[in-house]
């Protein structure tokens, strides 16, 4: 008997997720047809937009565009010219935003500065984990150091980050923790293990964190997790050499991430194309995977004078320098506050 309650039960369930599944699966067709006038946005006015590497690239692009919808930005990086000039830029632009120097990798500066930004900002209500390195070496080629910052700066501070900020959107249930990964995060290539790796642990942590929020009924707080494929001129992969598909400029891609940002996407692909053509790897034979991946992307290594390594941050005077040591003492110097 009680074998066949439970089998009951079971059977019970599984219709019920059938028809939980067909019901949800009519209401995002329903929602993709809508014209984009009628979805929701996100009203971006008296937000507090934390972003970790805000003082170049992306982080700077998305910046000023949020700054224009009305949010007052908080920028994080340890190159403090640069955090300057993201201010300068947004406050030119009739913006508000605040510079913090803080090495993300370090987790009590990163404490510390989030208690500093709650006193003299206000709660933060958007956090975007932006901030990233790159080695591109074939591993054996890659020092200790750089894996390890590899590591510490693309997922490990996001724990930090996210451990500083998130208690604070719980209990205004209100919130946004938006996880700036990669294509990387999903396909491995050449001349990227450490960054490869660092990129799944940051799909992992935007999908984990997800379930676990909605686990807990935690409503008002959303994730998002976004993967473009190589940039430009954020001074990152500025030369990988890509067949195919062409790198991304980088002002499209910030565009597209504010927008998918105040759609809530859970997901922001670029191309998008790629979103509907991932799942293909789990069921093609490896070689064609291989194949194709050696192929689209020939060269990974973001190649500089010496073919040595490269860090999103430019040097504290603004000059990019493919000097490891150098880049390294940079980082070092900035480790504390
Ligand atoms: C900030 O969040 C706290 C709860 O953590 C709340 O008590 C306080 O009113 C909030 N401040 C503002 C300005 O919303
Ligand atoms: C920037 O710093 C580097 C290394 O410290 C130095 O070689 C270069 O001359 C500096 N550039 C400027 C514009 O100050
Ligand atoms: C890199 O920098 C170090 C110290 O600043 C210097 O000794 C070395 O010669 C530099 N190497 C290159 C290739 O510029």
């Amino acid at each position: 008997m009680a074998v066949q309650a439970s089998l009951m039960k079971t059977m019970m369930d599984v219709i019920g997720f059938l028809f939980i599944s067909i019901g949800m699966i009519v209401t995002s067709i329903v929602k993709c047809l809508m014209p984009s006038s009628y979805k929701p946005f996100k009203n971006c006015k008296g937000e507090i937009i934390l972003i970790t590497g805000g003082g170049s690239g992306l982080g700077r692009l998305m910046a000023m565009r949020f700054a224009r919808l009305g949010a007052t930005i908080v920028v994080w990086d340890i190159n403090e010219p640069g955090i300057q000039e993201t201010v300068k830029l947004v406050e030119a632009d009739g913006g508000k935003a605040h510079g913090y120097k803080c090495n993300i990798a370090d987790r009590e500066c990163v404490y510390k500065t989030a208690d500093l930004v709650r006193k003299e900002v206000g709660n933060v209500t958007m956090l975007i984990n932006n901030a990233g390195v790159v080695s591109g070496e074939f591993l054996l080629k890659t020092p200790d150091h750089l894996i390890q910052r590899t590591f510490d700066v693309n997922i490990v501070s996001h724990f930090w980050t996210t451990k500083a900020f998130l208690p604070n959107m719980i209990e205004n249930d209100h919130g946004h923790i938006v996880t700036i990964a990669s294509m990387a995060g999903h396909v491995g290539i050449c001349k990227l293990v450490d960054y490869c790796s660092s990129k799944y642990a940051a799909v992992g942590f935007d999908e984990s964190l997800r379930v676990e929020l909605e686990v807990q009924g935690i409503k008002g707080v959303r994730t998002t997790v976004v993967c473009p494929y190589f940039i430009q001129s954020t001074g990152m992969f500025d030369d990988v050499m890509s067949r195919f598909v062409p790198t991304l400029k980088s002002n499209d891609v910030a565009d597209r991430i504010v927008l998918g940002i105040r759609r809530e996407e859970l997901y922001v692909m670029m191309p998008t194309l790629f979103r509907y053509t991932f799942w293909l790897k789990w069921v093609v034979p490896w070689g064609m995977v291989s194949m194709f991946l050696r192929n689209l992307v020939p060269d990974a290594s973001p190649h500089q004078v010496d073919d040595k390594v490269k860090s999103e941050k430019p040097l504290d005077n603004g000059t990019k320098e493919s000097n490891l040591t150098a880049i390294d003492s940079n980082f070092h110097l900035h480790q504390r506050k």
